[in-house]
């Protein structure tokens, strides 16, 4: 079955929720792409969607400038949905009127509704149901032919329908978990208007995704993959292996900033378990040798990334024909650049296989470049990742050098590393690793004094971090139980040599972010 046959189309007028509504229509099986706000009709045609979504944006269409659509979506013959923004623009572009920023509204909401019809027909007139405003403008006149179908105290026109035709607007958001029935109302545009069966599973994209691998590759290709460990480099290996079999070569770089126990858990499970051909380079001395004295931790990133490409690119010398780079590029890397967006200033330099394929003149193979994050994790269910890999935290590129604050050295690596050995443990057995985003060890370039036994010391103090978050934009420090956090701080203090002190962070991003370099 073609997975990609019942597509829905996803205008991006700038909303910090265009990500979500994407998200909400996958998961009710539904491929969706997200596109740039002002795609032309030449382009929505060749695209074939059984529908449209107009997202949410900051602009006020009333404003020079701001984002249109093409008038082609209208004409294309299938069902629209317009969302916030969206619901303003088919107003605009239709005749209606908008009254700008005289009825800001922000937080929750109660609809009625007043007729079952398109996203509410799952529901009856009369139902109240909560939803979530976030919006400036507000519909003042409808345009011909439309009438509203929901109504709340501040928005006469909260939710609005074509009569005849399948045009659809709502005031508010769906998308967001603040709106708890707008699943049922996305799910009733899409299966009732759009007339979709929701045949995207990832079980259905691991036959399309290899058939794609195997055409891209050719009979004859050979693929290099480097494997970091994480999610998305190992999903991107295994549908590979599917895909080509031994034809693919995994090369997993020990740069020596790597935690306890992640090499050999690699090997083990790439090696002993999948039998992927995997090479192994252990390159930690000549890391430790570049990062040497290197205090500034930008530094320490361009030098990690920059010796990657070195090290990996020696070592696919010798792979023999290889004419192909695997990368785990994601969805929303590549969405990056199509939204409407202003310039994003670079706090921190989060590149680290970039640069290779330019270098090595490989062809890119990105058999994850249409999925989520959550979609990935589905995907290595699927394809037998155990699910301690499957639901791994996120893991900086540069490692530990960037959670040892100052100098990089051998000694002071063993430290954090001990110390972070024995923060996993905790948190894991606590049963809170999936709860959190992140929790890990810092190791400060800070000494104090202790007392141990009747000994005086005079040591390195640790940070604990322990964040909740939903995508790493913003993030809440974890409100840890007490007990949680005495069994690390004893843990290691005991344990680690070196340590008599440990602290913990109860900033959130922002003001500061989750890494301290
Ligand atoms: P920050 O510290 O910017 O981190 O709040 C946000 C998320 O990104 C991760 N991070 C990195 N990941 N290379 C990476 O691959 C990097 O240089 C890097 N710096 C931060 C961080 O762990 C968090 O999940």
């Amino acid at each position: 079955m073609d997975l990609h046959a019942e597509k829905i189309l996803i205008l991006d007028f700038g909303s910090q929720y265009t990500q979500l509504i994407a998200r909400r229509v996958r998961e009710l099986g539904v491929y969706c792409e997200i596109h740039r706000p002002d795609l032309p009709a030449a382009d929505i045609r060749r695209f074939a969607p059984r529908g449209i979504i107009l997202s949410g944006g900051p602009a006020s269409v009333e404003a020079e400038g701001s984002p249109r659509c093409d008038p082609f979506v209208f004409d294309a013959g299938v069902p629209v949905l317009g969302i916030c923004y969206g619901l303003q623009l088919i107003s605009k572009l239709l005749g209606g009127r908008i009254d700008r920023g005289a009825h800001r509204e922000f937080g929750n909401a109660e609809v009625e509704v007043l007729a079952a019809r398109g996203p509410f027909s799952e529901f009856r007139p009369g139902d109240r149901v909560q939803v979530w405003m976030s919006h400036g403008d507000r519909v003042e006149e409808l345009p011909p032919g439309f009438e509203a179908i929901g109504r709340s105290g501040n928005s006469p026109f909260a939710a609005a329908a074509h009569q005849s035709k399948p045009f659809y607007g709502f005031q508010f958001h769906p998308e967001v978990v603040h709106t708890p029935q707008g699943k049922a109302m996305l799910r009733a545009f899409l299966f009732n208007d759009c007339k979709v069966t929701g045949s995207w599973t990832m079980k259905g994209f691991i036959d399309e995704a290899v058939a794609t691998i195997r055409r891209q590759v050719g009979e004859q290709g050979r693929v290099i993959c480097a494997l970091s460990g994480g999610v998305d480099s190992s999903v991107a290996a295994l549908l590979l292996h599917r895909a080509i079999g031994p034809r693919l070569q995994c090369i997993f770089v020990d740069n020596g900033v790597l935690r306890q126990g992640e090499r050999a858990q690699v090997e083990a499970l790439f090696v002993d378990r999948f039998h992927v051909p995997l090479k192994t380079v252990d390159a930690r001395a000549r890391f430790l040798e570049k990062l040497a004295g290197v205090t500034d931790p930008e530094k320490k990133r361009k030098i990690i990334g920059r010796e990657f490409i070195a090290v990996f690119e020696e070592a696919s010398r010798d792979i023999q024909d290889a004419e192909f780079l695997a990368q785990g590029t994601l969805y929303p890397d590549v969405i990056e650049s199509v939204s409407y967006k202003g310039p994003s200033v670079t706090i921190k330099s989060h590149h680290n296989v970039g640069g290779l394929p330019e270098q090595m003149k490989l062809k890119l193979v990105e058999p994850l470049r249409e999925l989520f994050k959550d979609e990935v994790r589905a995907l290595g269910r699927e394809l037998g990742l155990p699910e301690e890999m499957v639901s791994r935290q996120p893991f900086p590129g540069p490692g530990l050098a960037i959670r040892v604050l100052g100098e990089v050295t051998e000694a002071r690596l063993d430290l954090v590393r001990r110390a972070d050995a024995i923060v996993q443990e905790e948190i894991r057995a606590a049963g809170l690793y999936k709860e959190l985003w992140q929790a890990f060890a810092v190791l400060l370039p800070v000494q104090s004094v202790g007392v141990m036994g009747d000994e005086r010391t005079y040591e390195s103090t640790c940070v604990l971090r322990a964040v909740t978050s939903v995508d790493g934009m913003t993030a809440d420090w974890a409100r840890l139980p007490y007990p949680v956090l005495e069994r690390i701080s004893t843990r290691i203090t005991n344990e680690v040599r070196g340590i008599n002190r440990v602290a913990y962070d109860v900033s959130s991003k922002p003001p500061a972010t989750i890494e301290w370099e």
